[in-house]
C-alpha cells in the first residue's frame, strides 16, 4: 500500500459507528479484532464489502502502479512449476484478489510469453468480498470464459500441486491488540464513553493470545503496544494443508519478530488509510477506511510448519523483482509499439516498485514450501 504522509482525520458517524456503539452499549467492549472485522468486511458497511468506488480512493498497491509487477511473478510461479517437475496442472491459487488486476497481469503475460508454463495453469482468485468477486469480469473476463480462471470465496480444498500467494492479504486481516503493562500482557479492547468509541485494557479474552507472543519469542516492554494476529496463523495453517505439493508465497510489508516488536514499534503497526493518508485515527470513520497491521513472518514461519510448511527464504521487493527481472533487463516492462515517452513513463513505474525508498523495501516476499526439498528460487536469490 502506498499514500501520503499523516494528517488527523474529522471523526465521522457513520452507520456502522451506530451499529458497533450498540453493540458496546448492550454487550460491553470488544476485542478490537471484532471491531476491525465489522469495519473491513461487515456484510453491509465493511470497507471491503462494497466494490472500489474510485480506483485507488484511498491508496495503491503494487499491481495498481504497473502490470510489470505481476509479469514479473508471473515468471517466478513459472519456475516453481519447474521446481515441482513440471506438472501437467499447477494451480495458482491468489488468496484476496481483488477486482483481479494482479491476475489479469499474470495471465495475459504467461498466455503471451511463457506457453508451456500457461498450458499447465489453472488459476484460483480467492477473494471472500462478492462486490469484487464480480468487478473481475472487467479484468480477467476472458480467461473466466476459457475456464482457465476460477473466481470463488475460499481457499481450493485440495492443491494438488502449485503455489498460494498473496499480495497485500494478510495484512487485511483482523487483529488483536495487546499493550505490556507491570502486571504482564493487557489486552486493548474497544468500548464506549460519552457516545464514541473509548479503549479499554483488561486480561485477553483468549488465551491464544498470549501463546502468539510467547512462541515467537516476543517479551513486552512497559507501555508497549502491539498486534495478534490470530486469523493470520489460521489461514497459513489451512493454506499449508490444503497444498500438497508446492509454495506459499506471501507478498506483504512486515518484518520478522526481533524487528516487528522492537523499539521502532512501540505503538504497533496498525494504521487507517483513508484518501492516501495513513493515521493512527482507527475509530475515526468506521467502514469507511481501511485498517491494516504488519505481518510478522515469523509466525508465519512458525504456525506454517505446524501445516507441513518449511521456509525457503524472505527477500524484499526490491531484491525479488530485481532478481527476476534482470535476467532480461527489464524487457517485461514494456509494451509492443511504445513511443520512447511511454517507454519513459513505464520505467518511473518500475522504479517506484524497485526503489527502496518506494515499495521496494516496505514490502517483503516470503516463501515457504511443501513436498520438495530444499528448492532454490531465482525471486530469491543475492543480487
Ligand atoms: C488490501 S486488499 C488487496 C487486493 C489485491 N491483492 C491487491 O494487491 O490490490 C485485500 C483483499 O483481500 C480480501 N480478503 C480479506 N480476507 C480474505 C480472505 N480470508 N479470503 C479471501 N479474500 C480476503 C479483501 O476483501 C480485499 O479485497
Amino acid at each position: 500500500m502506498a499514500a501520503g504522509f499523516s494528517l488527523p482525520s474529522a471523526l465521522e458517524r457513520t452507520p456502522l459507528a451506530e451499529i458497533l456503539l450498540d453493540r458496546i452499549r448492550s454487550e460491553g467492549p470488544i476485542p478490537f479484532s471484532e471491531y476491525m472485522r465489522a469495519c473491513l468486511y461487515h456484510p453491509e458497511h465493511g470497507y471491503y464489502a462494497r466494490a472500489e468506488a474510485r480506483r485507488f480512493a484511498d491508496y495503491y498497491t503494487s499491481p495498481d502502479v504497473h502490470p510489470v509487477f505481476g509479469r514479473l511473478v508471473a515468471r517466478q510461479l513459472a519456475e516453481m512449476w519447474e521446481r515441482l517437475g513440471q506438472p501437467g496442472e499447477f494451480m495458482a491459487v491468489e488468496g484476496g484478489a481483488g477486482a483481479g488486476r494482479l491476475a489479469g497481469h499474470i495471465l495475459d503475460f504467461a498466455e503471451r510469453e511463457l506457453p508451456e508454463f500457461f498450458s499447465a495453469l489453472r488459476y484460483a482468485a480467492v477473494e471472500s468480498s462478492a462486490a469484487r468477486r464480480a468487478m473481475q469480469a472487467e479484468t480477467i473476463g476472458r480467461h473466466l470464459g476459457a475456464g482457465r480462471v476460477e473466481s470463488r470465496a475460499d481457499l481450493p480444498e485440495r492443491i494438488p500441486a502449485g503455489c498460494v500467494f498473496s499480495n497485500e492479504l494478510l495484512d487485511a486481516m483482523p487483529v488483536d491488540r495487546v499493550v505490556g503493562s507491570a502486571e504482564g500482557l493487557r489486552e486493548v479492547f474497544v468500548g464506549e464513553r460519552e457516545r464514541w468509541f473509548a479503549e479499554v485494557t483488561a486480561l485477553p479474552h483468549s488465551p491464544h493470545i498470549a501463546d502468539y507472543f510467547a512462541r515467537q519469542g516476543v517479551r513486552f516492554a512497559e507501555g508497549q503496544q502491539a498486534e495478534a494476529a490470530l486469523e493470520v496463523c489460521d489461514w497459513i495453517q489451512e493454506a499449508g494443508r490444503r497444498l500438497e505439493r508446492g509454495f506459499v508465497m506471501t507478498i506483504d510489508y512486515g518484518h520478522e519478530a526481533p524487528e516487528l516488536y522492537n523499539a521502532r514499534h512501540m505503538r504497533g503497526s496498525l494504521v487507517a488509510y483513508r484518501d492516501h493518508r495513513v493515521s493512527e485515527q482507527f475509530y475515526a470513520a468506521p467502514g469507511l477506511q481501511d485498517l491494516t497491521a504488519h505481518v510478522s513472518f515469523t509466525a508465519l514461519d512458525l504456525w506454517g510448519r505446524d501445516a507441513g510448511l518449511e521456509r525457503t527464504g524472505l527477500a524484499s521487493q526490491t531484491r525479488f523483482l530485481l532478481a527476476l527481472g534482470r535476467a532480461n533487463e527489464f524487457a517485461d516492462v514494456y509494451d509492443e509499439g511504445q513511443t520512447e515517452t511511454e517507454r519513459m513513463r513505464a520505467r518511473l513505474k518500475l522504479k517506484t516498485l524497485i526503489y527502496p525508498e518506494g515499495m521496494g523495501e516496505t514490502f517483503q516476499v516470503f516463501i515457504q514450501h511443501k513436498g520438495l526439498a530444499a528448492p532454490v528460487l531465482r525471486g530469491l536469490s543475492e543480487l
